[in-house]
């Protein structure tokens, strides 16, 4: 390969500053080999727009493997509102930006559709949806599939299921041990649903008004590092991506990591890392998946809320899958899951 080497290269970036808003605005288009490109928008502090636009550009391809591992016929794609430290929006300014943003995606003609992400939820898709009709889960009133964070936490539970059969030799949840790094729309749903079946919790946010959650789940409340090292069978990353990294894994103490997290690893290598370090790392873009699942089954397939939830649980089985051809052919998760979905792209391009 060379600098000259485009293979992975993205279709399309756009890179706007909000003529409403003022604010940078990324729209990074990965790949439409599969079908349309799909992807969250993510509203978000960067140090500096750069780090947003570094930020749109992994996170963008990412969802063009999460979608090919999902058995989707989409690509991947992000949209990053880069928001200067410190900076808050008040209501007016996030209609402004939100319209910044449609009117990119409305720019890019149905190669993109966007959907919610870390800072947005459904009605922000509403706002977005002024602008252009690509934007996933407005709420069901509103003609959308609604939040799909709940999806998404379904799917975690299936994939945990996944994990603890393979490292533990049983899909019991309620023998289990649990650290739920972040609170936030999903992670909170699967603290819940973690709670319910009895399984040993502890939890954390930066939020320290989220220790309610943990309270109410019956979690031990931690400080995000105690969290992210205690002594577990399985830590389950739900907040910002980037945390799992060489100067971490030695210091970790769980036996396994699965979460909606995306983009854990800090670079591709720390997967060998954990690997040698005898911990099971099920690779975000299986585990995360259910929102794009249900989400794309109701709205562009139109199948019943029931029919989507039941692919949804589809991932217990292609996780299980990855970590099995994992364990056969001596590799790490993360090498077994990028190759399978390298062939999908290949084979399914249009
Ligand atoms: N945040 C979702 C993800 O990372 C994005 C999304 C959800 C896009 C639902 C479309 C529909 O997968």
């Amino acid at each position: 390969a060379t600098h000259l080497d485009t293979e992975s290269m993205h279709e399309h970036v756009v890179i706007r500053r909000g003529v409403r808003s003022g604010l940078p605005i990324v729209v990074a288009v990965h790949s439409t080999a599969l079908g349309q490109a799909i992807g969250g928008c993510r509203i978000a502090h960067y140090p500096h727009w750069r780090d947003g636009l570094t930020d749109a550009l992994r996170l963008s391809a990412a969802m063009s493997d999460k979608c090919a591992l999902a058995g989707l016929p989409n690509g991947g794609g992000k949209t990053v509102v880069a928001l200067p430290p410190g900076r808050t929006l008040d209501a007016a300014a996030r209609r402004a930006v939100l319209h910044d943003a449609g009117d990119v995606i409305a720019g890019l003609d149905g190669a993109y559709a966007t959907g919610p992400d870390v800072g947005t939820g459904p009605d922000d898709m509403v706002t977005i949806a002024e602008r252009t009709p690509h934007a996933f889960c407005r709420p069901v009133h509103a003609g959308g599939s609604g939040d799909s964070s709940g999806h998404t936490a379904v799917g975690v539970l299936a994939a945990l299921h996944a994990v603890c059969a393979e490292r533990f030799g049983s899909a019991d949840l309620s023998a289990r041990s649990f650290a739920v790094l972040g609170l936030g729309r999903v992670g909170g749903h699967v603290l819940r649903m973690l709670a319910d079946v009895g399984a040993t919790l502890v939890a954390a946010d930066l939020d320290e008004g989220r220790r309610m959650l943990a309270d109410t789940a019956g979690a031990a409340w931690t400080s995000p590092q105690d969290c992210l090292t205690a002594d577990v069978d399985v830590l389950v990353p739900a907040a910002l991506g980037g945390l799992l990294t060489p100067h971490a894994v030695p210091t970790l103490r769980c036996a396994a990591i699965a979460g909606p997290a995306n983009n854990q690893l800090d670079i591709p290598a720390t997967a060998d890392l954990l690997h040698q370090h005898d911990i099971l790392w099920a690779p975000d873009i299986i585990v995360s998946a259910g929102g794009i699942i249900h989400a794309t089954a109701v709205e562009l397939h139109q199948e019943t809320s029931a029919q989507a939830t039941a692919r949804v649980q589809g991932i217990a089985d292609t996780l299980a899958d990855i970590l099995r051809t994992a364990r056969a052919t001596g590799s790490t998760p993360a090498a077994a899951a990028r190759s399978r979905a390298r062939h999908r792209i290949e084979h399914g391009r249009r």
